[in-house]
C-alpha cells in the first residue's frame, strides 16, 4: 500500500491487570500481576496504519522526559512509525490504568499528563500538511485537533475517531468514527446504529460506527452495514485503535470508505485475538489472509 498518514494524539503506558470480572464501585477485587506495555489511542492507531494498514506514518504527540517515553518511542519506532517530530514536554508521560476480564472486555482510566499539553508547532504543522490523511482522537487538546483539521492540504482526508467521548465543537470532518456510545453521545439521544449515523453526518460528511463482533455501519450518501468476524475475544484493548489506524491507511491508499472500513473490521477482529493493544496489532500479510479465508485468528 502507498499513501501517507499523519496521526495525532496520544501517548501511553498501559499498566494492565486481568481481573476475574469488573469491580463495581466501593469493591475490592484481587488480580493478576501487572503488566506494562505501550498504548494511547494515537499511538495504537499510528502502529496499525503502518504495521497493518502498510502506510508512511508519522506520529506527532507529546512525552515527558522519563522512561515512559522511551519505552513508548521504542514500540512506534519498532513497528516503523516515524517519530522524528513529537514533543518532549516538562510533564509525565501519559499512564493508562487497565482491567481486562476474561470476556475480553476492559475498563480503562487514562492519566493523560503530557498529552493534555499538546501543541503543535509550526514544523508540526508542516508535516501535517505532506499527509494523505490526518487521524486524530480526543485523548489530546482539542486545539491539537482543530489545528490539524486545519493544516491539512487541500484533497487530504481529517479523519477523526471521538474516544473517549467529551463535548465537541464544529470541526471540519471527512470521517467521524465512533463506537455505538460514543455515537449516543455525540448525538445527544439513543438510537438505532442507522439513525446515529443520520444524525453525525450533520458533522462529518461520512460517518462509521463501529459495532464490536456486530460489524460496522458506513454512512455515506447511503448508510450499509458490514458484518463482523466471528472470534472468540481474548483483549478488545486498542481494538478500535486498530480499526480506525488501517481505515487511515486504506483510505491514504485511494481505497473506497466502504472497502477500507472491510479491511479494518478484519484487522481489529484479528486484533481482539490476541492481548494488550500495539502487541495485538496484526501484520498487513495478516490481515490479507484473514480477510480473504477468515482463517489466521481463532475463528470459530
Ligand atoms: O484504546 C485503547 C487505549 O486507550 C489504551 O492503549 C489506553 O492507553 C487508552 O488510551
Amino acid at each position: 500500500m502507498t499513501g501517507r498518514v499523519v496521526v495525532v494524539g496520544s501517548a501511553n503506558v498501559d499498566l494492565v491487570v486481568d481481573v476475574p470480572r469488573q469491580p463495581h464501585g466501593g469493591e475490592t477485587v484481587l488480580g493478576g500481576d501487572v503488566r506494562r506495555s505501550p498504548g494511547g489511542k494515537g499511538a495504537n492507531q499510528a502502529v496499525a496504519a503502518t504495521l497493518a494498514g502498510g502506510a508512511e506514518t508519522t506520529f506527532l504527540g507529546a512525552f515527558g522526559a522519563d522512561d515512559g517515553a522511551d519505552f513508548l518511542l521504542a514500540s512506534l519506532a519498532k513497528a516503523g512509525v516515524r517519530t522524528d517530530l513529537v514533543s518532549r514536554v516538562e510533564s509525565a508521560t501519559g499512564t493508562a490504568f487497565i482491567m481486562v476480564s476474561p470476556d475480553g472486555e476492559n475498563s480503562i482510566v487514562v492519566a493523560p499528563g503530557a498529552n493534555s499539553r499538546l501543541a503543535l508547532s509550526d514544523e508540526q504543522l508542516g508535516r501535517v500538511a505532506t499527509a494523505d490523511v490526518v487521524l486524530a482522537q480526543l485523548e489530546i487538546p482539542l486545539d491539537a485537533v482543530t489545528a490539524a483539521a486545519a493544516a491539512r492540504r487541500s484533497g487530504a482526508r481529517m479523519v477523526l475517531n471521538a474516544a473517549p467521548s467529551r463535548p465537541l465543537p464544529d470541526l471540519d470532518l471527512d470521517v467521524l468514527v465512533v463506537n455505538e456510545h460514543e455515537a449516543a453521545d455525540l448525538a445527544g439521544t439513543p438510537g438505532t446504529p442507522e439513525e446515529l449515523a443520520r444524525i453525525l453526518r450533520r458533522r462529518a460528511s461520512a460517518v462509521v460506527i463501529t459495532l464490536g463482533a456486530a460489524g460496522c455501519v458506513v454512512a455515506e450518501q447511503e448508510i450499509v452495514q458490514l458484518p463482523g468476524f466471528r472470534v472468540s475475544p481474548v483483549d478488545t484493548t486498542g481494538a478500535g485503535d486498530t480499526f480506525c489506524g488501517v481505515l487511515a491507511a486504506a483510505l491514504a491508499d485511494g481505497r473506497s470508505l466502504r472497502e477500507a472500513a472491510e479491511r479494518a473490521g478484519a484487522a481489529a477482529a484479528l486484533a481482539v485475538t490476541r492481548p494488550g493493544a500495539q502487541s495485538a496489532v496484526p501484520t498487513a500479510a495478516e490481515v490479507a489472509e484473514f480477510a480473504e479465508s477468515g482463517t489466521g485468528g481463532n475463528a470459530r
